[in-house]
Formats: structure tokens, sequence, C-alpha cells
């Protein structure tokens, strides 16, 4: 691979910057990743030349700013290779496309006594929609274990779904662990017992390349912000058979076709159906441009790098005395460990203090952190703009807190 990260870094003005007065290590980005200028300018170059609002004007601009975000529609199911751009509906993010499937597509086909699955490694995103639910309709959550080194437990699926299972939703890439789990084999079990199925692509999108079709899933759901693009923007895949049985599920402008007094409202087709009110049109348009600066760089080029780091990283985190270290060897650029017993927040605040950034806490995943019996965990990220230099930096910057503080 012909791999130059000094001009991968040169995209990204804040890798530049200091903290604490160190150049900052940016080890945080799976919980978001930091924007290239080509993500910054496509924007600003939207609000300074093509703001308009969309879907509403007649005017050059409004046609111009609805074909702009129309187009990354289309980009966006070539980018996850769904079959039409119709399956693509526009959303804040992973959370929201979740949120969006539970109470349309969730409200109206499950009843009480059914259950919905979902595993133990799940972001809060992809377990609280789903329990909110269950609580409306008087569903069950049943959920798939792990084994101890962080893999799901996949021979326990066939135990837990039943003639009664709706649901099941798992993520592709566990954000704590790394843990790539197989999505395609999981979701034909389910769709072979005729369960429809979730996949949560927040933690996947930007590792590897995504194809729906192949994965034969019925809704896929990623977030701009951890793929180089805008906050406030994500994108809800749902197969269209699916979508004939959603009713709206927020009200509004957009996603009517005929508005009648007192009653008898119709609504748009889908996807506008599921986008009522104004959309986040420049988040749109910043999107697209992570998209483009993603294949750009091939998704296949950032996979072997971000793999070669987090190789690199595991190898050298080996010397750290008292280091834990979480999650299966086959793994996203994503190392969850502890030091000794000193709480997460502790060794977070000392790399900070060192100009390095990484996500402590329980991640949005507290029935995770209780499968390994701990409050908190650290977690260095890697994405394709780090260096060998900075994993070195955090090795070295754990070294010195276990000195510091003992084990
Ligand atoms: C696996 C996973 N799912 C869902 C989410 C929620 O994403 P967002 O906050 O962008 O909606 C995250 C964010 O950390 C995540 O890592």
């Amino acid at each position: 691979m012909n791999f130059d990260l000094a001009r991968v870094r040169a995209e990204f003005p804040i890798l530049s910057r200091e903290v604490n007065g160190q150049p900052l290590a940016y080890l945080d980005s799976a919980a978001s990743a930091q924007k290239p200028l080509s993500v910054i300018q496509a924007e600003s170059h939207f609000y300074q030349h093509g703001y308009a609002a969309v879907h509403r004007g007649i005017h050059t601009l409004s046609a111009e700013a609805t074909t702009d975000m129309e187009n990354v529609r289309n980009q966006a199911a070539r980018f996850l290779n769904a079959a039409s751009q119709d399956e693509i509906i526009f959303v804040k993010g992973t959370t929201e496309g979740i949120n969006l499937v539970a109470n349309s597509w969730g409200s109206s086909q499950l009843k009480a006594g059914d259950n919905i699955v979902i595993t133990q490694m799940e972001h809060h995103a992809n377990i609280v929609p789903w329990q909110m639910l269950a609580q409306r309709v008087g569903a069950e959550i049943r959920v798939l274990p792990l084994t101890t080194d962080g893999e799901l437990d996949t021979g326990q699926l066939a135990s837990l779904i039943d003639d009664r299972t709706r649901l099941f939703a798992v993520t592709q890439v566990s954000n704590v662990l790394g843990t790539i789990n197989p999505v395609k084999a999981l979701v034909a079990q389910a769709k072979a017992a005729g369960i429809v199925t979730l996949i949560d692509g927040a933690q996947a999108v930007m590792h590897h390349k995504v194809d729906v079709q192949d994965i034969d899933c019925d809704f896929y759901v990623f977030s701009g912000h951890k793929l180089y693009g805008p906050t406030g923007i994500g994108v809800l895949y749902a197969r269209k058979a699916l979508q004939e049985q959603m009713p709206p599920w927020e009200g509004g402008g957009s996603m009517i076709a005929n508005v009648v007094l007192p009653e008898g409202t119709t609504f748009n087709s889908a996807p506008w159906r599921f986008e009522a009110g104004s959309p986040n049109t420049g988040g749109i348009i910043g999107l697209g441009a992570a998209l483009t600066w993603v294949e750009t760089l091939g998704l296949d080029n950032i996979q072997q790098r971000e793999q070669m780091l987090m190789r690199y990283a595991l190898d050298k985190l080996a010397s750290v005395p008292d280091l834990i270290v979480y999650g299966p060897q086959r793994r996203a650029g994503v190392i969850a460990f502890n030091l000794g017993n000193h709480h997460a927040y502790d060794v977070g605040s000392f790399l900070d203090q060192y100009g390095i950034a990484i996500r402590t806490g329980h991640h949005c995943a507290m029935p995770l952190m209780s499968h390994y019996a701990v409050p908190a965990m650290c977690r260095a990220s890697f994405a394709l703009y780090n260096s060998e230099e900075e994993a070195d930096r955090l090795v070295a910057g754990l070294i010195r807190i276990h000195r510091l503080l003992g084990g």
C-alpha cells in the first residue's frame, strides 16, 4: 500500500495542535473521528455558495440544494450497496436510526408476548430503544451472552429464539472490545427463523466495506461523525419490503402527500415519509464529502493501516506492567484496557496531561462492563491518521503512570 502518513495528517488541521503543552495524540476516533479539510470545506462551501431550503422551492438555489442532498442519498446507497437509494433514510445518527425502527416498525409490528434478541456487547443505543419498545407493547428482551474473551457466544442463539422472536439486533463491531461479529451468519440464522434483523454499523463502516445485500439484513444504521463526517447526520438503511410495513414516526412537513382537516392526511412515499421537517442539509453535504474521502483512500487501505497500528500497539502494550487488555485477538482498531486496579478516569486524566486523548468510562456499554465486573475501562482507538509514534507515547505514558501510582 502506498500510504503517505504526513499527507493524510496534513488534511486534519486539528492534529497539529498541542494539548497541555504536548503534541496531541488523538486516540479517541471510535468516539468520534476528526474531520479532513475536504469535509469541512464541502460544508462551508455549501453554506457560502449553495445554501437554501430543500424540497420546497421552485427557485434555483433550492433546486440545486435538493439535488445535492439527493445525490448524497444515492452515494450512501452505493456505499452500503443498497438495492435502491429509496432504502436510505437520513437520520441524526445511529441512535435516532434505531429509535426510528423501534418506534415505527417495532410499535406497529410487535405484540404482547413477542420477544427481541439483543447481545450483551451492545451500545446503549442498541439496548434502550428496544427496552422502551418492549415496555410499550409487553414484549420480552433476551440477551445473547459473551464468551470470556469477548466474542459473542453464537452457539446460544438457537436456544434464545422461538416462534415469538420478532427481531434480532446486533452490533457489527463492538465499540469497546473491537470484536468483529459474524453478522452475515447470524443474520442467515435469524432469517431462517423468520426474524427481522438490525445491524448497528456505528463502529464498522469506517473499518471495512459493508454490503447490506450480502449481509442480507433488514436494517443497517451508522453515524456520519465516526466516519470522518459531521455530527448530527447518519444513515438508516431500511429494506424496501420492510418500509411498506412502517408507519411514519415523526409528523410534520416534507413527510406528507396531502394534509386535510380535521383528519385524513396522507403520507409521502419512503424514504421522505420518515424525514419530517427540514433536514440537516449541511450535514448531508459533509457526509457526502466524507464518503468520497473514505472511498478515495480506499476502505481496504484504511483497514490495512488500522490493523497494522492496532497490532503494533498491542505488541508494545505487552511491556506495560499490570495492564489488563480486554477483547479477542481478531478485532477492529480498538483496544480496551485497565491499568491494575486504577480507575480508568485516573489513567485517562494522566494521559491527557501527556497530550494523549483516550476514552474512559463505561463506554455506553454498562452490560459489557458487568460481564467483566469492572465499572469502567480505558479505550484507545486507532484511525488512519494515527502513527506508530503515538502508540509508543501511549505505552510510555502508561509505564510512567504505573511508576507513579504503583500496580
Ligand atoms: C456501537 C455503537 N452504536 C451506537 C452508537 C451511538 O452513535 P450516535 O451517538 O452517533 O448516535 C455508538 C457511539 O458511540 C456506537 O459506538
